[in-house]
């Protein structure tokens, strides 16, 4: 019986010691100390050794059960060291510089709001800028939009909390609340109050709303605005401009539409509408690009600039709306993704 513990324990020992993988680690254990197992085997024979030899025997037995539990014990260690070592990898040294990606790329989004930008830069306009947490009067009431108008509700509009405070976006009114601007359409009044005409600012940057999110629309986006206010400045300056930008950008059989429209702060007021059907993945004639109109006397009187000696245009356009034609993307979320698969596109 004892030359048999022992070689059991050492042909475990062996056997054990050469395994890496978790099926063959339950193979063994199953061989050796399951039921039908040779150490299990081995005790059930204690029933034929003579009573006198029991103890001692018990005893050995009981020492072979523990071995071969922690030769069982170690094996399973070493198997699970060895699939952690698996999943993390081979060992890098973290004080090395890392390994060179190369040089990164422009998202197509500053792409298209470089080129819009360099584009107007061209004809005089110059970037202005705004903040995106606004008052109700910059976003709102300055641009003669109604009390009761649908942008202003909340189901539209993120409010900030009454007791929010901003330093450096100082308000009209005490009871103005702070916002997230819906538009850059406001910061056609920032500028407007900072002197006098004439005037021509572009301005891009990020709006929010409150929409729920789907292929062509997201909480946060971006737009563009133009205002260029002098003096006889006609509706016929205004279709020539959008011309210019959108041949420049998107190529020279690109035209341009008005359709009548309602905006507060333009009379007229007008959608623009796009055709360019020789671009990837355009498949109408006429695709909606945005608002523009002749800036209303009501705003540039609000403002503080006479309307019987100034005149001027005003629009607005979505930048993602611009890029998702010129590029041929069909989803607005693979701006917001920053997978590398996708920016890389646009190298
Ligand atoms: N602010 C409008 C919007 O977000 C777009 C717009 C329309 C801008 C007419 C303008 C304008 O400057 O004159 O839908």
């Amino acid at each position: 019986m004892e030359s048999l513990l022992s070689a059991l324990q050492e042909k475990a020992q062996a056997d054990l010691a050469a395994i890496r993988a978790r099926p063959e680690l339950e193979a063994a254990k199953a061989r050796l100390v399951g039921p039908n197992g040779e150490l299990t085997a081995l005790m059930k024979q204690m029933g034929s050794v003579p009573k006198e030899q029991r103890p001692a025997l018990g005893k050995r037995i009981n020492e072979a059960k523990a071995h071969v539990q922690a030769l069982l014990d170690a094996a399973l260690q070493r198997v699970v060291d060895g699939e952690i070592a698996a999943q993390v990898g081979p060992a890098i040294d973290v004080s090395l510089p890392s390994p060179d990606v190369g040089p990164g790329t422009f998202h197509p989004l500053t792409q298209v709001r470089e080129e819009m930008c360099r584009i107007l830069r061209k004809v005089g306009f110059t970037v202005a800028d705004g903040p995106e947490v606004e008052t109700e009067y910059y976003c709102f009431d300055a641009l003669n939009t109604p009390a009761d108008h649908p942008a202003r509700d909340a189901q539209d509009t993120f409010y900030l909390p009454r007791d929010a405070a901003f330093a450096n976006v100082s308000k009209h009114r005490a009871d103005e609340r702070y916002l997230l601007r819906t538009h850059t359409s406001s910061v056609q009044i920032r500028t407007l109050l900072k002197g006098p005409p004439p005037i021509r600012i572009v301005s891009p940057g990020r709006v929010y709303r409150r929409d729920t999110t789907d292929a062509t629309h997201s909480a946060n986006f971006h737009q563009l605005e133009c205002l260029y206010v002098d003096r006889n400045v006609t509706v016929r300056d205004l279709k020539a401009l959008l011309d210019y930008i959108f041949t420049s950008l998107l190529g020279k059989d690109t035209k341009t539409r008005f359709r009548p429209h309602y905006f507060g702060y333009t009379e007229p007021s007008f959608e623009v509408d796009l055709s360019a059907r020789h671009l990837p993945k355009v498949n109408k004639e006429w695709i909606e690009i945005g608002g523009c109109g002749m800036v209303d006397p009501i705003v540039l009187d609000g403002v503080g600039h006479d309307s019987k000696v100034w005149s001027g245009y005003a629009f607005g356009m979505g930048l993602e709306r611009l890029a998702m034609l010129l590029y041929g993307i069909d989803d607005i979320r693979y701006f917001y993704q920053n997978d590398v698969r996708f920016l890389k596109q646009f190298a």
